[in-house]
């Protein structure tokens, strides 16, 4: 009777062993590893990653506004006129520029690729043209 019970309990023992460990199918596996995966990862600026997230970020998020990029780059010069630097909202002297640029569009041209002393889109490297546009309508009223 004794080995009846050991013989039963071992048999009984092995299938429910047996049935817990073929429960882990593919499925169950593939969201394990997912769910014990880092968090994040992090990728260098040269590695492709990168520049995948990068797109990622500016796709989901589009311009930003031109508040928001004035507050974080122009503003440090083009709030007192540093270097001579056309102030906010200072409309006679925004005019003047344009005109003497030769229009809205020569005005962003210079914005871009720097003039004098305004570095290059005023160093917000990953700004777009765009944005750049954004903010130079949002320190001197001009349009495009
Ligand atoms: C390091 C200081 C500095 C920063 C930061 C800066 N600027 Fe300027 N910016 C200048 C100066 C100085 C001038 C005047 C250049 C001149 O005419 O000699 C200028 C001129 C300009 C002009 C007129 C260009 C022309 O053709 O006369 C535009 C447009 C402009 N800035 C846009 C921007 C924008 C947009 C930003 C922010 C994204 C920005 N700047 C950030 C210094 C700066």
């Amino acid at each position: 009777m004794r080995v009846l019970i050991l013989f039963f309990g071992g048999l009984f023992a092995s299938l429910v062993f047996a049935k817990a460990t073929s429960e882990l199918d593919p499925t169950t596996r593939s969201e394990i590893s997912e769910r014990i995966a880092p968090v994040g990862s992090v990728c260098l600026a040269s590695e492709e990653c990168a520049s995948a997230v990068k797109a990622v970020a500016n796709a989901s998020s589009g311009p930003r506004t031109g508040d928001a990029i004035y507050g974080q780059y122009c503003v440090a010069c083009h709030a007192v006129g540093l270097l001579g630097a056309p102030i906010k909202d200072d409309s006679a002297a925004w005019l003047a520029a344009e005109k003497k640029a030769g229009g809205f569009s020569n005005l962003l041209t210079n914005a871009i690729n720097g003039i004098r002393s305004m570095p290059a889109k005023g160093t917000c490297m990953d700004c777009s043209d765009e944005e750049i546009s954004i903010s130079i309508q949002y320190m001197s009223g001009l349009k495009p």
